[in-house]
């Protein structure tokens, strides 16, 4: 399949919804990376290797150099926000790169100026947006979404789209959701069920523009932009980044299940102090964090395949928004497990992180991969891509089927696609051969 992949050449042009902590702590970060001043760490894209053939071969080539992406010297950002701060202020604002480097960085940041965004606070009620666009109707909102598009893509080659704006309210499908004619339809009469984040999101698939989300908002979550997303070949993949908890969570709960060791109870508490922190505090988009969180431990324990292990596990999710904090947030989990004859036993987890620098190289390597993805016909004529569910709290699929939240059935899926579309042998693990 590789010879129908279009190389990936020219510039890819990187457009951000939200200029915030995650997305600025990318953006400095790939500039770092470019003049030589710091390794991509956490990044599979930029320091993951992949086995090729059998063990015995020796042959891992780096993931950059075994499948076409765009080498980060050909990625130009720009992007939306509801304030004026160009990448520099908010960046120094965010307060999560060293002053130090900020300053290095400072004459390219400056560079970068948000377009004004689409934004409406009943969907973020935390913040209170000065750069916004006015328009007749969303579907006008939309349309000066498109020209934006349209204007960036004039100076550059290919484009990603990924939503790193805040977390808005809860907000489950309704009709307007069910079908691109009703979603159509409901921008017309500015139908309260669909967010500003959709409306990015129906931009960029109308333009054919891949299109991923950090945040746990329903955006493309939802049938008519799926059907978008197919239409117009413009690839898709789960929502909000998998970065401290979850993380931690879809390795150890697989670990535990791996050994049918039972669980009784997961209480996670997290403290942090950012501006995601803030927005947090409020209930209605805590609320859609939390459905995210909920959802990974249900789907790795399959409790209706093992009631004796997993049946009622009391997961208990908080988020307290404690300013002195920033962005080095603090993930508690207190974890209620037993084995052999049902005996007792705790696990504590205690992960001092930083949420932005967990963040980032999650971004870069989704706009990365929704590039190669645009660009494999095989890949983008199917919209959902699953295979990218390794970066994602809430992986997403096609209808009917459940997602795989364990991390490394993830990883695994996700270098299996990579050897499927370079026309490689899959692994599997099996290893007979070597006894023969
Ligand atoms: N950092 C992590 O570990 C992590 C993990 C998972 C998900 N996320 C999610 O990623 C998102 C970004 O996180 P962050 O820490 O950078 O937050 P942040 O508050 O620093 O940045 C969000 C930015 O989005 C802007 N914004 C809000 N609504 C907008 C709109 N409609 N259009 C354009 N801009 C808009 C805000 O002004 C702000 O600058 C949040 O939704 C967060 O929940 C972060």
């Amino acid at each position: 399949m590789s010879s129908k992949i279009a190389p990936a050449k020219g510039k890819l042009g990187v457009m951000v919804v939200g200029l915030g902590a995650v997305s600025t702590t990318m953006i400095a970060g790939v500039e770092a990376v470019r003049r030589g001043l710091a390794k991509p760490i956490g990044s599979l894209t930029q320091m993951g290797t992949i086995r090729l053939g059998k063990r015995t071969d020796g042959s891992s080539p780096l993931i950059k150099d075994f499948v076409p992406l765009a080498d980060l010297k050909d990625i130009v950002f720009t992007g939306w926000d509801i304030f004026e701060d160009n990448v520099y202020e908010a960046a120094a604002h965010a307060a999560v790169l060293d002053k130090d480097l900020l300053k290095e960085l400072k004459p390219y940041l400056e560079t970068i100026k948000p377009l004004p965004a689409v934004f409406d606070q009943y969907y973020v009620k935390r913040l209170n947006g000065t750069h916004v666009k006015k328009g007749k109707n969303k579907r006008d909102l939309a349309n000066q979404v498109i020209e934006d598009i349209r204007a960036f893509k004039k100076t550059v080659d290919r484009v990603v789209i990924i939503w790193a704006g805040s977390t808005e309210i809860f907000l489950e499908p309704t009709a307007v959701h069910q079908s691109l004619e009703a979603f159509e339809k409901g921008l017309d009469n500015s139908d309260i069920g669909i967010a500003p984040s959709q409306i990015y999101a129906y931009a960029a698939l109308s333009e054919g523009v891949p299109f991923a989300n950090g945040a746990p908002n329903l955006t493309v979550d939802a049938p008519a932009l799926i059907e978008l997303s197919k239409k117009n070949s413009a690839p898709i993949c789960g929502k909000d980044f998998k970065t401290g908890q979850t993380f931690m969570k879809t390795v150890l709960a697989p670990a535990f299940k791996a050994r049918m060791l039972g669980v009784k109870g997961w209480f996670s508490t997290n403290i942090l102090g950012n501006r995601d922190g803030e927005v947090l505090d409020e209930p209605q988009s805590f609320k859609t964090k939390e459905e995210s969180k909920l959802g990974s431990l249900e789907y790795i324990f399959q409790p209706e395949l093992y009631p004796d292990l997993y049946k009622n596990i009391y997961h208990k999710i908080r988020i307290n928004y404690y300013p002195p904090r920033g962005d080095d947030k603090e993930a508690w989990d207190n974890i209620d497990i037993f084995g052999w004859l049902g005996y007792p036993m705790q696990i504590k987890v205690d992960f001092l992180c930083r949420d932005s620098i967990l963040a980032a190289p999650i971004a870069l390597d989704l706009v990365l991969f929704l590039d190669l993805a645009k660009r494999t016909p095989d890949l983008a004529s199917i919209g959902i891509q699953e295979w990218l569910s390794f970066y994602l709290k809430s992986p997403q699929t096609a209808e009917g089927l459940y997602p795989e939240h364990d991390l490394f059935i993830q990883s695994m899926k996700l270098k299996n696609t990579l050897r499927h579309i370079m026309g490689q042998d899959l692994i599997t693990h099996l290893g007979l051969e070597y006894y023969d």
